[in-house]
């Protein structure tokens, strides 16, 4: 674990002295990038800014719940949902994750890591659920892995959803997106959707997450998107954030491939940091939550 921190370290300081974007530049996704998202269409933001806490609850509680059991949940390593020492590593990234965005003013996180199988869903929906457990935070997750969606079987999802509709603008998100507890909706697919790159690079899609956004007034958006080397679905969507975290994958993810991405996510976005999943090694005198290098 520290050999990688150290080399990651190494590699950010060497390229510091490069002309990144990010590094002279630092992305202020803060109110200039809201203005500039509202500014796409302001008639189309549903609702008034001073939509009271009590009316957000109420609209909540007409999205469809679910209450996924504990046997799929387990199979698919999603513990957060319970405080127990399990859900330590979440409940501490959660913290740092909401005081840093809460800090900048961001709403949006998108999580992705260089390669496929890396665990983005798995920490996208741990994240989700550990947030679920703080009673005064609303929160979102949206799949925008359209090619190979994994939200809605993690969680044994039958029901016919389908995001990608609602992306498309081709249905009411009411009719597919998942409520769990009441603070935390899902907006998941259960197959793949045609033309991914199209849907997630069209004007379309970032317009019905501000409209989201606007009318469900979520304290914070997780967006669970494909891997960055996968394609351009991604990077295309990058814009529509205000932070990214990237999830690198212990002994498959090399420093390289984790160094380019992060210097592809900073040239873009703000990024918080790297998490190492699948790790089974942990140095002796490292405590949970050490290893997310925010
Ligand atoms: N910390 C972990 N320990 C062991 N297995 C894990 C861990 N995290 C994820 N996995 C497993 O690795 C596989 C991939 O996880 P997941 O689907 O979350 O990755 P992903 O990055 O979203 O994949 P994709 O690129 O296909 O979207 C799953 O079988 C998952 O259960
Ligand atoms: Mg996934």
């Amino acid at each position: 674990m520290e050999r990688i921190q150290a080399a990651l370290k190494k590699a950010r300081e060497t390229r510091s002295g490069l002309d990144q974007p990010n590094a002279k530049h630092p992305v202020s996704a803060t109110d200039d990038m809201r203005d500039a998202r509202a500014a796409r269409d302001p008639d189309a933001l549903l609702l008034s800014p001073d939509m009271a806490l009590g009316d957000r609850e109420e609209l909540w509680k007409t999205i469809p719940a679910i209450n996924p059991s504990e046997k799929v949940l387990d199979r698919h390593r999603l513990i957060a949902h319970m405080a127990s020492p399990a859900s330590v590593p979440y409940d501490v990234m959660r913290t740092k994750l909401l005081h840093k965005m809460r800090q900048n003013k961001w709403t949006r996180v998108a999580i992705t890591s260089p390669s496929a199988r890396a665990g983005k869903t798995m920490t996208s929906l741990n994240l989700a659920f550990s947030l679920s457990r703080q009673s005064d935070v609303f929160s979102m997750l949206l799949e925008l892995d359209m090619r190979q969606p994994a939200l809605a079987r993690s969680i044994g999802l039958k029901d016919a959803c389908q995001f990608s509709r609602v992306l498309r603008g081709e249905e009411e998100p009411e009719a597919h997106m998942r409520r769990y507890g009441r603070n935390l909706l899902l907006g998941a697919n259960q197959t793949p959707a045609r033309n991914p790159a199209e849907l997630l690079q069209g004007a379309r899609a970032a317009h019905v997450i501000d409209n989201l956004e606007a009318n469900y007034r979520p304290d914070i958006i997780i967006l669970d998107t494909p891997p960055m080397f996968a394609g351009d679905d991604t990077i295309a969507f990058l814009d529509q954030v205000d932070c990214v975290l990237l999830i690198a994958e212990a002994e498959r993810s090399t420093i390289e491939e984790v160094d380019k991405c992060e210097q592809e996510l900073a040239a873009r976005t703000n990024v918080l940091g790297v998490v190492l999943n699948k790790c089974r090694y942990l140095d002796r005198h490292e405590e949970y939550g050490k290893e997310y290098g925010y």
